[in-house]
């Protein structure tokens, strides 16, 4: 593969999935089409392992692997896997594991069936497959190494006792996917999915938006662009900064749950709604999950306090859309999608063009560690593929407009 070539090659058109929605991604996703073409014949022959969302984009990712001659077996994150790509997925030819009501235990079954098959290569989302590899998992003789996909992956990787002894690249760890896809692709796909899941107004809205890292600055930003009043709470000195010259107003958590009527939970990091921080948010707050896998609320903390739950269902009868929690105190706080990413479970997740330039950092990582291209480690995306991708991305849009 080259990476300093910027003139996309012809690649020939995916043939139609019959499922109209992969369909339409596939057409508005001109960089892994450019990608691919590039890439050559170096997945042909792989079996590659998949832990991501598996949602229309997703499936475009591994129609294109198929095609070039890849094998895959694939399973989602909890919550979010979409019945109709896993149809198609399975029409294509893919191995799909698992369905949208998974429990932990379940997806952690499918994780295990996907190493049991020994894949060449794997794809990972929030770092499930490559822990377990690195703490003995099976693993071929001809394993190549892995992608990570997210931001709370990578920090994981990256804090293991013993670094993996194979390459690894950490997909979020592109300058061109922090600005893209983790600022404005989820800047605009959480607030859609925000709407989609309540239909309240924003404009004048009361919002808190806590960690202002790529995510937690798109969603505050596209907030206020609708109107709505903005607090964030942020650890880091700068990035705090950065959000108070852009014009938000910056408080400490305690101060923010106490004035926020909606808060959105953007810092990936553990607990960070625990009993303390509970006590200070206002009767009938709604809390909204950015960050992976809806971790960021103590749930020891959150079930000592209930007295009661209720559920008001959304449209498409989903039971877990809109929870009320009623305090043991009399206050009652909402948890939309208990915390998931709300941009995957109410929305469409990202932006397709997001996803496009996402998923051709995916396949350019991927082929460049089965070209034996990376050493072993935690490395980021190599910054030629970084250079190429931004500027084949400005001639996209610039064509466009
Ligand atoms: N929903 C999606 O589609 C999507 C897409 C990309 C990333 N993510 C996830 O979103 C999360 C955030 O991603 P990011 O790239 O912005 O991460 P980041 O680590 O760059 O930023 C998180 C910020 O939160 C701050 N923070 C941590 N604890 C805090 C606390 N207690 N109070 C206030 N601030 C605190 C940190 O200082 C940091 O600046 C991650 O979990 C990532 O995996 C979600």
């Amino acid at each position: 593969m080259s990476s300093s070539s910027i003139e996309p090659a012809p690649v020939p058109p995916m043939p139609p999935t019959g499922h109209p929605a992969i369909d339409w991604a596939a057409r508005h996703m001109p960089l892994l089409d450019s990608s691919f073409a590039e890439i050559g014949p170096v997945f042909d022959g792989l079996h590659v392992g998949v832990s991501i969302h598996v949602e229309p984009k997703t499936a475009v990712l591994c129609q294109r692997l198929l095609a070039a001659g890849a094998r895959i077996t694939i399973t989602g994150n909890i919550g979010t896997t979409q019945p109709g790509t896993v149809d198609a997925l399975r029409g294509i030819g893919a191995t799909v594991l698992g369905s949208r009501d998974d429990t932990p235990a379940e997806r952690a079954g499918h994780l295990e069936r996907i190493l049991a098959a020994e894949p060449d290569l794997i794809l990972d989302n929030g770092g499930d497959l490559i822990t377990r590899l690195t703490q003995g998992a099976p693993r071929s003789p001809r394993f190549l190494g892995a992608t990570e996909e997210t931001t709370t992956g990578g920090n994981r990787l990256r804090q293991l006792a013993s670094p993996p002894d194979f390459p690894v690249v950490v997909i979020n760890d592109s300058r061109l996917k922090l600005l893209v896809e983790n600022e404005l692709g989820v800047g605009q796909s959480i607030v859609q999915g925000f709407m989609n899941a309540t239909n309240l107004m924003l404009p004048g809205a009361r919002t808190g938006v806590v960690g202002y890292g790529p995510c937690g600055k798109g969603v505050a930003d596209t907030l206020r662009s609708l109107g709505a009043r903005v607090t964030v709470a942020e650890l880091d000195p700068f990035r705090a900064l950065d959000a108070v010259m852009r014009g938000h107003q910056v408080a400490g958590l305690p101060d923010l749950l106490a004035t926020s009527d909606v808060v959105f939970l953007a810092t990936g990091a553990r607990n960070v709604i625990a009993a303390g921080q509970l006590s200070f948010l206002r009767d009938g707050a709604v809390l909204a999950g950015v960050g992976h896998e809806g971790m960021e609320i103590d749930r020891d903390a959150l079930a000592a306090a209930t007295a009661e739950i209720v559920q008001l269902s959304a449209a498409g009868d989903d039971r877990d859309a809109r929870v009320v929690y009623r305090l043991r105190d009399g206050r009652e706080i909402v948890l939309l999608h208990d915390t998931h990413m709300l941009n995957l479970t109410a929305a469409s997740g990202n932006p397709i063009q997001a996803m496009d330039l996402g998923f051709s950092l995916q396949a350019r990582s991927l082929a460049m560690i089965a070209a034996g291209a990376v050493g072993p480690g935690v490395s980021a995306v190599p910054e030629p593929v970084d250079r190429v991708l931004a500027t084949s991305l400005v001639r996209v849009l610039s064509e466009r407009s």
